[in-house]
């Protein structure tokens, strides 16, 4: 780990104080059409990756305009599990008003109880950590609980009575509001369910029109991630995102679940209708539906292939330096066995499977990325350098990389869910990573969340030979391609890459 670290300061000294200026970079986009528009076998998964990879139909507002109503979309699974509901107010003289509802089930028609948060917000700079995110400071000015039935009402005031005396003063009724925290009160109940709105430190506002209809415009209001471990929610700073709430002005039409969430308060939380589990199938070719964000900057999109038929599956993650991933650091393909376990007895809905990575490549798109591959010495990744901007190895034989934190053959243990989304589509959720960086190689580290969905994309999992013959038409575009590149960005990735990515399979 020594040479991790010296690297690390050698190229963060020289990312100090070079440009990380934000820019969603719509200079480019022509030629990337263009050049796209030569790829002859366009598979549907390839084109709706290359939608996300130009970008062109997001816009991010900097720095965000939060003032509004903001709710959530659908029933949200956070660790633990805990399966919430959110309808977030944001006013214009910088106070909040933020419920929170949450449910015994995963479908969200079961409610539990609801907490009020009232606080002020102050946005703060552009955020260093998560580039197209913006910073921000809040204060709570008050805590307020509302229970929906007589047992969660008697069960949470006796562990309030236990943990936080003065709190109770008598047996909770429910549809009764009760104060957990108070700027004046002497007592905070709120540690007992691990509160913390950290997730207002982080936020981003991103505005769509969908459907290419000038009429139809979708806001959606990105919130910082929420830890893995329920005990370190109060130390966390976020470092991603959670799902997107939308404007309760500005939403998806067939969002049935914003207005029902939009219309409640209280002491009338939202039933979402009810649904049965969908169970799931690994088959066919799924991508991610946006650029995503992982934890310590790290921006990618995903394509999975699975064969049903002898239980392999293929992965690419393609990885970025920036928010709406334009411009390639490096690609992963990897592959390996997968299967199936049972229902998950801790997350309602979820179905456990186990993932093995054998055999793997990388493809380094940037120079940056290329000379970190070409200082590792020995065997440790791919043939010592030998590496060149878009030329990808085999590192199966040098048994994974580990400039890039991944040896082979690699075991995870997943969670998946499978959805069906409001236009009819398969959504397909895999298990959240755990926030300290490290991989779920153990059947205790297990995920009970989940990451942005996949949307499938083929029913079948043929035509895998096809992407393989776009990704080299990728790889000669984004060489071209280098308009309003950013230097020190793309180091301070690479070192990012060297700190952070111990694991990226399945990421
Ligand atoms: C801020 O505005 C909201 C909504 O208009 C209002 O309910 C609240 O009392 C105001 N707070 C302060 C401190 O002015
Ligand atoms: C709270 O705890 C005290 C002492 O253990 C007990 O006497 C009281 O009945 C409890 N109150 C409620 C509402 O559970
Ligand atoms: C599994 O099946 C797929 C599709 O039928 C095929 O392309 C792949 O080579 C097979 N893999 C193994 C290891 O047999």
């Amino acid at each position: 780990m020594g040479l991790f670290t010296l690297l690390l300061v050698a190229f963060l000294g020289s990312a100090e104080g070079s440009s990380l200026r934000y820019s969603d970079g719509q200079s480019s986009r022509l030629s990337l059409e263009k050049t796209f528009g030569r790829s002859v076998k366009d598979s549907q998964c390839q084109h709706m990756l290359k939608h996300l990879h130009n970008g062109a139909r997001i816009t991010v507002q900097m720095p965000p305009n939060v003032e509004g109503h903001w709710v959530s979309t659908s029933c949200e699974v956070r660790p633990g599990p805990e399966f919430l509901t959110r309808s977030y107010s944001f006013f214009s003289n910088n106070t909040f008003q933020a419920h929170q509802f949450y449910y015994e089930d995963n479908h969200c028609t079961k409610p539990t109880y609801t907490l009020v948060i009232r606080g002020r917000l102050r946005l703060r700079q552009a955020s260093w950590i998560i580039r197209g995110g913006t910073e921000a400071e809040y204060h709570l000015h008050r805590v307020q609980m509302v229970c929906h039935t007589a047992s969660v009402a008697k069960e949470l005031s006796q562990r309030f009575n236990r943990s936080c005396r003065g709190a109770v003063k008598g047996p909770w009724e429910p549809n009764v509001i009760y104060e957990l925290w108070g700027e004046e009160g002497s007592f905070d109940c709120s540690r007992e369910l691990n509160f913390a709105m950290h997730e207002l430190q982080l936020l981003r506002v991103e505005k769509q029109y969908l459907h290419h209809n000038l009429d139809h415009l979708v806001e959606e209001l990105f919130l910082g991630d929420i830890h893995t471990e329920p005990s370190q929610r109060l130390y966390y700073k976020p470092s991603s995102y959670q799902m997107a709430l939308q404007n309760a002005k500005n939403h998806d039409h067939g969002c049935i679940a914003c207005r029902i969430i939009y219309r409640s308060d209280e002491f009338h939380p939202p039933i979402l209708p009810p649904r049965a589990d969908l169970t799931v199938g690994l088959y066919g070719q799924w991508v991610s539906q946006r650029c995503e964000v992982r934890p310590e900057v790290l921006f990618l999109t995903r394509h999975f292939i699975f064969h049903d038929n002898n239980h392999t599956w293929e992965g690419h993650y393609y990885h970025y330096t920036d928010p709406v991933c334009k411009h390639p650091t490096f690609t992963i393909y990897a592959r390996g066995r997968y299967s199936r376990g049972l229902h998950s007895t801790r997350v309602m809905g979820g179905t456990e499977f186990v993932f093995k990575v054998n055999h793997m490549r990388v493809t380094p798109m940037d120079l940056a990325t290329t000379s970190l591959l070409n200082v590792f010495n020995g065997n440790e990744c791919g043939i010592q350098g030998s590496w060149q901007v878009g030329v990808e190895q085999d590192v199966t034989v040098t048994n994974g990389c580990i400039a890039l934190g991944i040896r082979l053959p690699h075991t995870e243990y997943e969670l998946f869910r499978m959805e069906q989304d409001a236009h009819g589509r398969y959504l397909l959720y895999n298990g959240q990573r755990p926030s300290d960086g490290s991989s779920p190689d153990r059947p205790d580290k297990r995920a009970t969340s989940y990451q942005m969905p996949l949307v499938q994309c083929s029913a079948s999992s043929q035509a895998s030979d096809h992407s393989r013959a776009d990704d080299g038409d990728m790889r000669l575009l984004h060489r071209n391609d280098c308009t309003g590149c950013h230097r020190g960005g793309e180091k301070l990735v690479t070192v990012a890459l060297v700190a952070f990515v111990t694991s990226l399979l399945l990421s």
